[in-house]
């Protein structure tokens, strides 16, 4: 099979390149890549796709004359839903790119009410005629074109989905441009559009508690999820918290009171930053949290307001020890903000959002609208006072600056990626230009905002060797692949209350019990505008990651079913069809193709939404790249997997909503136990007959040597007690072993690197840093006696040789993870010896491991007042399974004799008279490692069976 470029030429000029193999139809492969060209019955039977080929070969495959008549072929037109290519292709595509691309929906309505609910905050309602047409799930929002300007600012939505009047909050900003047309120009009446829904937060469908915070105008999503709740009857236990600046800040306290008493909310509770607010409590939001709002975890946390609030809330369950299932939040980067100007603390402070809804240049303007102005315009009927006013000096002191422009343009940052908008997708074909691979690669990278990656690129696989798929900053973590920042590159805004803990500087590790994903290339934060993300616990654990492709499966299906057009139903059956070959009874034929055309399926609902954001949320997930890891060993599968993809489809194409809905959960439930089944088959290969479960876990273990022997049982043990592993070795096989370990659920990566040198020493500490965020073990393993004869027969070289190889390695990774370490306040170096130092025809080997020895006593006097132990073990001989990659030469009849004569000498030193197993040593060495030895520096523990060494 053989794979060629086939270059799709669209009549805007754009030029699309995919790759498609000699057996696979062109649009297949252009489905594949998120290309939606025109299609219908995708059987040569319409003409739906008829396009011109400009040059290459091919088989046209089977169609009617009725979709290409015998001329049309002649003059080189074609069908891409029947041809396959011979060689690379270029075809002319009967349509725009943007047609093959969905795209929100633009709107357009008028101003239905202005009413100005205090001197900070309006309530805006727009009704528009086509209110059928327009789905969106609670807390997303809209980006509205501010009239008679050429901007536009995002607005999350208040009311509910199925409420007809739209309504949004909107704080003042002196001077901002929708401040400005509110208080000046806005008349009920005012034609106004928006284009959207946008975003991925919104409310999942759990059963399971929610805890609801919104700070100052962050109220609107989740009074729109308040309203939700309350249209489906929730039995959910649910909790609001609300936090503003100032008693001016305080809106729609009624109503929050009115929707919480509805649905039978156990709490309800506000808070003022102002201490000299009349409010109840004044204080910040997390003054508010309580334990019994978070269930121990068990419970789905919606949190909308600026940076500092959600950093706050997070560092809050950070140090209660509390992990939510559901993590949801909308923020907002404070560039301009309060902080920047002087304005008072109180203004910035985490319960008194600078701005929850600034106005942010979002997507790309839309077409500058004349200012509507009515003949008889009716005037804007504001609730106090009676005429919209233009801001007071006092007022803008009063309030943080709204309008946070972002950096670039039009451009966002959302699900911690920013998005460009479409205008910045430059086309890949010049107007007569020649198509530019270069471009479009480019471009491809950018395509959605989504980094495209290396096929095993978007999940811990990545190699840590090479650097790639590593988060960019060390402080940095990224959960669901969204990049969060570390604490330190949040200005700190908040007036943290006395007790809190220090903000953790940027250097500190992360919270190792928030799982690390790097998927990709992680986000970067824009700087200004919106950041939307959600967190899991165990997040690399697939269960976790396939209910959030769930929730957010719901969502996009809510969005899109009974909206679809015949080609985009036929462009989801194709990639439904695609995934069936892959799949026979409860037997995978070719796992990694299945797992390709399975995430091009999930992909499409996603793109069908025409919201890059939630697409994101969901290739954030990691789904594919978990899958990649996992199922690469598998060959089990669920025998509904693939079929459950056609009855999606046919649900969707008969709009038949619960079916596909029960569809959706049930396809999930299978994916999961596909994947369990996978994980536990893995598992049972390598996990030590014993153990000690979580004795490791949060915890970033380094094991050198890992990929064969004493390492490889120890990097083994050390996963199965719960421990993040960097397998550290210099044969490539070490990435297969750390493949093995990732799918069997383990957090592991590879680090290919050659510990005889000092950059092999500090390659391994930086990229397990970039990977992992820490290093809390070191265990120097690598290491082992080439040669064993008589000292007389060594050669100087050789010499050189042993000493290089047993005793160099543990120098340079001590010294190179030392700064880490005493950065972290603590950590702990193994040193794996040998009882070879007494023991005959290894003297320079004997001389090396000596050398480990004196390292460990010498380094643990120097380190322990940086909390750091440093102690080993002496193996003597152990079994082990003849090494796949020897460590010397073959030994010839004479070198045998010598080997047979340091066998027997080593048994015989022994009491029990034999070897040792690898698990008897990987006992040792993990025990020696784990905080159970916490009082044991400096020695080194022999391990050999009575023989001291
Ligand atoms: S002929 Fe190609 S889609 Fe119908």
């Amino acid at each position: 099979m053989s794979q060629h470029q086939v270059a799709l030429a669209f009549e805007d000029g754009v030029t699309r390149f995919i790759s498609c193999e000699d057996d696979q139809t062109v649009a297949d492969a252009s489905y594949r890549s998120r290309i939606n060209i025109p299609l219908d019955c995708r059987d040569g039977a319409c003409g739906t796709c008829k396009a011109f080929c400009e040059s290459g070969n091919f088989w046209g495959g089977d169609y009617i004359d009725d979709a290409l008549a015998d001329d049309e072929a002649q003059r080189g037109y074609v069908l891409p839903c029947s041809m396959t290519p011979k060689s690379d292709l270029v075809l002319r595509i009967a349509s725009t790119s943007a047609v093959a691309k969905t795209q929100p929906t633009t709107y357009t309505g008028t101003l239905a009410h202005v009413t100005r609910l205090s001197s900070t905050t309006y309530s805006v309602g727009i009704e528009i005629p086509n209110r059928d047409e327009l789905a969106y799930l609670p807390g997303q929002y809209v980006n509205i074109a501010v009239p008679g300007t050429d901007e536009s600012r995002s607005y999350s939505f208040s009311n509910a989905p199925d409420e007809h009047t739209l309504t949004f909050l909107v704080k003042l900003s002196p001077g901002g441009v929708m401040s400005t047309y509110l208080t000046e120009r806005a008349r009920v009446g005012d034609e106004i559009s928006f284009t959207g829904p946008h975003g991925s937060f919104f409310l999942r469908e759990t059963e399971r508690p929610a805890l609801l915070v919104a700070g100052g105008t962050g109220l609107a999503p989740i009074m729109s999820i308040l309203r939700k709740l309350r249209a489906d009857n929730t039995t959910r236990p649910v909790h609001v918290l609300y936090g503003v600046s100032t008693d001016e800040d305080l809106v729609e306290l009624d109503t929050v009171d009115g929707l919480t008493s509805e649905i039978g909310a156990v709490g309800w509770e506000h808070c003022v930053a102002d201490p000299q607010s009349s409010a109840a409590n004044k204080g910040f939001v997390t003054s508010l949290l309580r334990a019994e709002q978070v269930y121990d975890g068990d419970v789905d946390v919606y949190l909308c307001g600026p940076p500092p609030m959600v950093e706050a809330v997070r560092e809050h369950f950070s140090t209660e020890g509390i992990e939510p299932v559901g993590f949801y939040y909308e923020k907002f980067a404070l560039s301009g903000t309060a902080a920047d100007s002087g304005a008072p603390s109180a203004q910035a402070d985490a319960s008194a959002p600078a701005e929850p809804q600034p106005e942010v240049a979002a997507v790309p303007a839309p077409p500058e609208p004349e200012p509507a102005v009515p003949e008889d315009p009716a005037p804007v009927e504001p609730a106090v006072p009676d005429t919209p006013a233009t801001l007071t000096t006092d007022e803008t002191d009063a309030v943080p600056t709204e309008e946070v422009p972002t950096p670039v343009p039009q451009a966002r940052s959302i699900a911690g990626q920013v998005v460009s908008p479409r205008a910045d997708v430059q086309p890949l074909h010049a107007a007569n230009g020649a198509p530019s691979t270069e471009r479009e690669a480019a471009t491809a990278r950018a395509i959605a905002g989504q980094p495209i990656t290396r096929a095993s690129g978007d999940g811990p696989t990545a190699d840590v060797g090479t650097g790639e798929g590593l988060l960019p900053a060390p402080g940095a973590r990224s959960v669901a692949g969204q990049q969060i920042l570390p604490d330190a590159e949040i200005e700190p805004l908040v007036r943290r209350p006395a007790q809190s803990p220090t903000p953790v500087p940027a250097s500190t590790p992360a919270q190792p019990s928030t799982p690390t994903v790097a998927v990709g290339a992680a986000g970067q934060h824009n700087g200004g505008g919106y950041v939307i993300g959600e967190e899991h616990p165990s997040v690399h654990h697939s269960d976790a990651i396939f209910e959030a492709r769930e929730a957010l499966e719901l969502g996009a299906l809510e969005l899109t079913i009974g909206r679809l057009s015949s080609q985009d139903l036929a462009g989801y059956r194709l990639l439904a069809e695609s995934t069936v070959p892959y799949v026979e009874g409860d037997r995978f034929t070719d796992a990694a193709a299945y797992t390709e055309t399975n995430a091009a399926f999930h992909d499409y609902l996603f793109t069908l939404t025409g919201n890059d954001h939630l697409l994101q949320a969901y290739q954030n997930l990691g789904v594919k790249g978990r899958m990649q890891e996992v199922l690469r060993h598998a060959t089990w599968c669920d025998p509904s997997v693939a079929q459950d993809h056609l009855d999606i489809v046919e649900a969707f194409e008969s709009g038949d909503r619960e079916r596909a809905r029960t569809l959706v959960v049930e396809h999930a439930e299978r994916s999961k136990r596909t994947m369990r089944r996978a994980m536990d088959d893995t598992r049972a290969q390598v996990l030590p007959d014993r153990y000690y479960p979580g004795r490791f876990e949060g915890k970033v273990v380094v094991v050198t040597g890992a990929a064969q022997g004493i390492g490889q049982a120890v990097a083994r043990r050390v996963a199965a007690e719960g421990g993040t592993v960097a397998l550290v070795d210099r044969a490539e096989m070490i990435e297969d072993e750390a493949s093995l370990l990732c799918a069997a659920g383990t957090r592991a990566a590879p680090v290919l690197a050659d510990l005889e040198t000092w950059s092999g020493a500090t390659k391994t500490v930086e990229n397990t840093l970039e990977r992992f965020g820490r290093i809390d073990v070191l265990i120097n393993n690598v290491g082992g006696a080439i040669a064993f004869k008589p000292f007389e027969e060594f050669g100087d070289d050789e010499i050189q040789a042993e000493i290089t190889r047993s005793l160099m390695p543990t120098l340079w990774c001590s010294r190179a993870v030392l700064p880490a370490m005493i950065e972290a306040g603590g950590g702990t170096i193994v040193n794996v010896s040998s009882n070879a130092t007494r023991g005959i025809h290894r003297v320079p080997y004997s001389a090396a491991k000596g050398g480990v020895n004196a390292i460990t006593s010498a380094l643990a006097m120097e380190a322990a007042p940086h909390g750091i132990r440093v102690a080993g073990t002496a193996p003597g001989g152990t079994e082990a399974p003849e090494r796949r990659i020897p460590r010397g030469p073959a030994r010839d009849e004479r070198e045998e004799g010598w080997f047979q004569q340091t066998y027997d000498q080593v048994v015989d030193s022994t009491f029990q008279k034999r070897y040792g197993t690898l698990d008897e040593q990987a006992a040792a060495i993990t025990f020696v490692a784990s905080d159970e030895a916490s009082y044991i520096t400096g020695s080194v523990l022999p391990v050999a069976g009575g023989d001291l060494g």
